[in-house]
């Protein structure tokens, strides 16, 4: 009785996530992530080498699955290196935008259930996974990784780990992107890490991105038109330094390569 609510619940949290990315309002244009997108581009192009390390690195030649792929972008540089790229997403109009958006060859997208996706075991080299994990059952995706993942494989993941980050949740509390959802949880990332440990991921590489950095964005919005480019400069100095201390657990995004554990 109690597993048939649990999975009800579960249930119902998926469609509400279906619904919310099939009626996304400003779906295609800039207010997709309602933010300055010159400042976020800026702040983002931190995480190029690590990204460029794994594209180069571990996902060269391979047959790779993106989970939660949304409309498709994230596919784009997958394309250049790996074999073969699948994206899978829940949303309907999301995988319709991805399949028209992104048509190379080597790529397809499908729509379905992160957690139970309809692929054999052991079919792809490395699962990526970028912003999608705090929008699933953690321990449930992470069976289902290690299922469709070869022996070898590895898993890329890319994500929100700002609970604690009091501009994170400033963000969140005061100006909502249409993206968010009411299911999604931020992690912490030591909270994060010692999931995937536990779940039979090892850890090869690990980064912390962003403390302060995401104010400037917020700025943005309060007093727009005003050149903050030199603040947004400042303040990912400023992220550095703190990223060196135990501080570093109020980051807003991570980035992890990790091994399956036999
Ligand atoms: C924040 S968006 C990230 C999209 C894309 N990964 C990106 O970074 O641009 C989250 C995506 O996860 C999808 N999603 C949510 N729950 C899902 C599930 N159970 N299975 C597959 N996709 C899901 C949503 O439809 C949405 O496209």
């Amino acid at each position: 009785m109690r597993e048939s609510k649990r999975s009800q619940t579960e249930q119902q949290r998926k469609l509400r996530e279906k619904e919310i990315y099939d009626h996304l309002k400003g779906l295609g244009d800039r207010n997709y992530y309602a933010w300055d997108q010159n400042l976020m581009a800026e702040i983002y192009s931190v995480r190029r080498p690590f990204h460029d390390n794994i594209l180069t690195r571990y996902l060269k030649g391979k047959r790779v699955l993106m989970l939660g792929c949304g409309k498709g972008y994230g596919t784009k540089k997958l394309n250049l290196y790996a074999k073969q790229v699948t994206g899978i997403d829940i949303s309907e109009r999301m995988i319709k935008l991805a399949r028209v958006s992104y048509p190379d060859p080597g790529t397809s997208f499908i729509i379905g259930d992160a957690e139970n996706t309809p692929f054999e075991d052991n079919s792809f080299d490395v699962v990526y996974c970028k912003a999608i994990l705090h929008h699933l059952n953690l321990p449930r995706v992470l069976k289902e990784i290690r299922r469709v993942l070869t022996p070898n494989g590895y898993l890329y993941v890319v994500d929100e780990c700002g609970l604690l980050n009091p501009i994170a949740w400033i963000r969140r509390r005061f100006f909502p992107s249409e993206i968010h959802t009411p299911d999604e949880r931020p992690f912490i990332p030591n909270q994060f890490r010692k999931i995937l440990y536990r779940h039979g991921f090892h850890e090869i590489d690990f980064e912390y991105r962003f403390i302060i950095s995401p104010v400037a964005p917020v700025l943005a919005r309060v007093i727009p038109g005003v050149n903050l480019m030199p603040l947004v400069h400042f303040l990912l100095g400023v992220d550095k330094l703190l990223i060196g201390s135990p501080l570093k657990q109020l980051c807003w995004r991570i980035g992890g390569i990790y091994t399956v554990q036999p």
